[in-house]
């Protein structure tokens, strides 16, 4: 009789293990890229995507490119561009105030310009190479080309996805608590206008 209690005392109840659904997200959205089933952003339990970052490019040796280069204004890849054509110069007129432009021609770097910028579909476009590299994330323009080689998640994920595209929706399914704002600060081109 109190071997049979025993036996009960111990009975572990049959219970199925949670099911992680990763596939509900809209097509349109996750297209090819990698899932990130332990990302905290997405679901828990399963793999990360980070990738081994070169020597030198930890988060703390960008704060120190943020401070150095970055305040210098020499983060910022593809303004050049915007005044060797002609065409292009004359669009770009178009969409901004003259008290941004004097103070581009002056020097001033595009982070620091008030008011910011006014960059449209069609300039963000142009900068769509690992070099010349820009994307939209939250309404705001970045030029991310020096930032690459720092991404955790990989210089590749960036050029194929984000170049010269709005990342925002992407950008917050992977990692919406980062503060893109200040990681990014000296590298802002302007205000995304559509
Ligand atoms: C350009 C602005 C971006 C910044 C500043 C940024 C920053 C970061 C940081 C700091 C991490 C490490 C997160 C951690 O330690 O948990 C990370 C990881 C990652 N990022 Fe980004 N990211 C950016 C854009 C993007 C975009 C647009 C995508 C997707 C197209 C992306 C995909 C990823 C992936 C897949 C990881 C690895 C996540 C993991 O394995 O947990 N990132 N990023």
């Amino acid at each position: 009789m109190q071997m049979e209690r025993d036996k009960m005392a111990f009975k572990v109840p049959q219970m199925k293990p949670p099911q992680i659904n990763v596939s509900d997200e809209p097509r349109s959205v996750l297209m090819d890229v990698p899932v990130q089933a332990s990302c905290s952003t997405l679901r828990a339990g399963g793999y990360r995507n980070k990738v081994k970052l070169a020597p030198g490019h930890s988060a703390l040796d960008w704060q120190e490119m943020v401070s150095t280069k970055g305040k210098a204004g020499k983060l910022i890849t593809g303004i050049d561009s915007i005044r060797e054509d002609p065409k292009v110069l004359e669009h770009f007129k178009e969409v901004n105030s003259p008290q941004s432009l004097i103070q581009l021609e002056r020097g001033v770097p595009t982070y620091a310009i008030r008011p910011p910028l006014c960059i449209d579909a069609h300039e963000l476009a142009r900068h769509n190479t690992a070099e010349d590299c820009w994307t939209v994330i939250n309404g705001k323009v970045y030029s991310i080309s020096s930032y690459l080689s720092f991404h955790p998640g990989g210089a590749k994920i960036l050029i194929d996805k984000s170049s010269g595209q709005d990342s925002t929706v992407l950008f917050n399914r992977y990692h919406r608590w980062i503060s893109v704002e200040k990681m990014l600060e000296t590298c802002l081109v302007g205000v995304y206008v559509g």
